[in-house]
């Protein structure tokens, strides 16, 4: 299936009015501007869930939430986004037109997924005739059919395999460049060579189905074990997880997603009909992938080896997963016997056994608790006053209110402590959480960031104010973060002048992190706001900017000028310069 155009998704967000779409699945309230519902996200009981027509977005000002009638779709039906394009566009009566990507793209063939899709095809047939990796395999027990599903591979020991499906590789500096640039080889002095050689190849697709990455193994012993793909413009080894396409690809509805450490734990599973298993690559489990995991599945199961390091590891995700939990979310723990994993134990136990265990996974509160109640004599009252110390850092970090009152209910009674004793010791600040204190000293452009960041505010809220801005390109000169941003916002509405906040917004959709950030600034309410005041505001900051722009010019300048002398030009413009600061001074504003 081709992708769907950008211009469709424009189109179907410019007709959807969002009041409608939410207010069908969560009853909305008129409230002054805009509409209010009890958050659907959090568990609350004032309304702080706010939808804006104006904006066609939403917001949540008690757990965060925010986005588009794509974005609701997505977060509330639990559709991945060509799913909520399509339902949206079924409510709507359109068809959602598919771009050709395979007959009219000339450029397909040089893209960095189209070279990785080609080196995939490549190992799987070299496993076909190398009998030394298709006994390794057997001898692991695993199936050809359940190769072929994860496409599994073998790459060969020469040092250019990859110059037989690319034989212009000599010639062609370009697809060499790619070839760096995807990982698959690797450019030392002046030779090029294959990264890979003689392993096992477990290609790594995203959630689309396109191959990213590949895990490679030895067959028997040598070093690494595995060779990973390095970090790559399509490969980003902490939001990756190993198995969970085909995790989708074999459930329409997935009930609960096992986690796992391994490329052959999430194979062997698959094979004995638990196909529901995914895993990280060589990396702790990480927030942005209990994030990516709870847009699939409501339960997580984490499963660990039952040593040490495996109570470390599920310590560890536990502090991305507390912040993550709310309503409907359940986060379970599984630990194997020691020196066992997943691909040996469910070879030893069978899928039924397997699946027990999987059933009787710890949830994640009660793991907690006794895992910290283990460190401390519960007999004694010192005893369970460390229990609750210990446990603070945890409650800390638990966001949804329904989630915390309940941990500190269970808390409570573990600790033998009346709920308000509870309260009295939790109230104090902690020590152990020094990234929420203010920081001292701030940097010296902090107002320019503050000046920037109003600007960016005042443009998202209202993109058309940027209409009466004309000369920006200044703006690149400054070096603060933040002033590139906000020439982008200026140059996309300079190109759209319609836009409204949500479509403006859809541009950072591929950056979670500043879409959200960017969408809580477009949501929020600035005090200080005077209606009507807003086109001026944002001159202000335009002129202060510039102000600043200058000024650093100036001490350019000035140290040239004590360094090596200044060109005729460059004296000229710092002339000027002086004379439009005096202007500036003389109350003159900047232009
Ligand atoms: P394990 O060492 O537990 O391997 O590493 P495994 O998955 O059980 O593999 P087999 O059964 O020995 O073949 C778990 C995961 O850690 C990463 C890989 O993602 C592997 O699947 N890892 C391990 C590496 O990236 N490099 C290594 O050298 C070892
Ligand atoms: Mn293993």
């Amino acid at each position: 299936m081709g992708l769907i155009p950008q211009h469709f998704i424009h189109e179907l967000l410019a007709r959807v009015d969002i009041v409608d779409l939410i207010d069908s699945r969560v009853p909305l309230k008129k409230a002054g501007a805009n509409y209010k519902a009890c958050c659907p996200f959090h568990g609350e009981k004032t309304p702080s869930f706010t939808v804006s027509q104006d904006k066609q977005f939403y917001h949540c000002f008690g757990c965060g939430v925010h986005g588009n009638a794509i974005g609701f779709l997505m977060e509330y039906d639990r559709l991945e986004f060509p799913d909520a394009v399509e339902e949206l566009a079924a409510m709507m009566g359109m068809e959602v037109p598919r771009e050709e990507t395979v007959s009219n793209a000339p450029k397909v063939d040089t893209s960095l997924y189209d070279i990785m899709e080609k080196a995939a095809n490549y190992y799987q047939q070299q496993l076909k005739s190398n009998k030394s990796a298709i006994e390794y395999l057997k001898g692991r027990g695993l199936s050809g059919e359940i190769a072929k599903q994860f496409a599994i591979g073998y790459v060969p020991g020469e040092w250019r395999n990859l110059e037989a499906i690319f034989p212009k590789l000599q010639q062609d500096k370009k697809l060499q460049q790619q070839l760096v640039e995807c990982g698959l080889m690797i450019r030392k002095d002046s030779s090029l060579y294959d990264r890979f050689r003689d392993r096992i190849m477990f290609p790594i697709k995203d959630k689309r189905g396109r191959v990213i990455a590949f895990g490679g193994r030895v067959m028997g012993q040598g070093e690494p074990k595995y060779l990973n793909s390095p970090e790559t413009p399509i490969f980003h080894k902490s939001n990756e997880l190993y198995g969970l396409y085909q995790a989708r690809q074999a459930n329409r509805k997935l009930s609960r997603l096992l986690i796992v450490e391994g490329y052959m734990d999430v194979v062997a599973l698959a094979q004995f009909g638990i196909n529901y298993a995914v895993a990280t690559l060589g990396t702790a489990t990480t927030a942005s992938h209990l994030q990516q995991l709870f847009r699939t599945t409501r339960e997580l199961v984490l499963c660990f080896d039952g040593d040490r390091a495996g109570r470390d590891a599920a310590l560890r995700a536990i502090e991305h997963g507390l912040p993550q939990m709310r309503e409907g979310r359940e986060i379970r723990l599984m630990f194997l016997p020691d020196g066992e994993d997943p691909d040996s134990m469910v070879r030893k136990v069978g899928k039924e056994q397997f699946e027990e265990m999987i059933g009787k996974a710890t949830p994640l509160f009660e793991f907690i608790l006794e895992h910290l109640s283990a460190q401390v004599d519960l007999s004694s009252v010192s005893g369970r006053g460390q229990l609750v110390h210990l446990a603070k850092p945890y409650l800390d970090k638990i966001t949804d209110p329904i989630y915390h009152e309940f941990f500190s209910s269970a808390l409570s009674e573990k600790a033998k402590l009346s709920e308000s004793k509870l309260a009295a010791i939790i109230e104090a600040p902690t020590q152990s959480q020094p990234s929420r204190k203010p920081t001292q000293s701030k940097p010296q452009s902090t107002k320019t960031n503050k000046t920037l960041q109003l600007a960016i505010t005042l443009l998202l809220q209202q993109p058309s104010l940027a209409l009466n801005l004309k000369n920006y390109d200044w703006l690149l000169t400054l070096p603060d973060k933040g002033s590139k941003l906000l020439h982008q916002l200026l140059e996309i509405i300079h190109k759209t002048p319609k836009i409204n906040t949500s479509l403006l917004l859809e541009n950072w959709r591929d950056n979670p992190k500043l879409y959200d950030r960017l969408a809580s600034l477009a949501m929020t309410e600035r005090e200080e706001r005077i209606q009507g005041q807003e086109q001026q505001e944002l001159q202000d900051c335009v002129n202060r900017l510039l102000l600043h722009a200058r000024k650093i010019r100036v001490d350019y300048l000035q140290q040239k000028a004590a360094e090596h002398g200044l060109t005729n030009q460059e004296k000229s413009e710092y002339r000027q310069l002086l004379l439009l600061a005096k202007q500036g001074s003389n109350g003159n504003s900047a232009k």
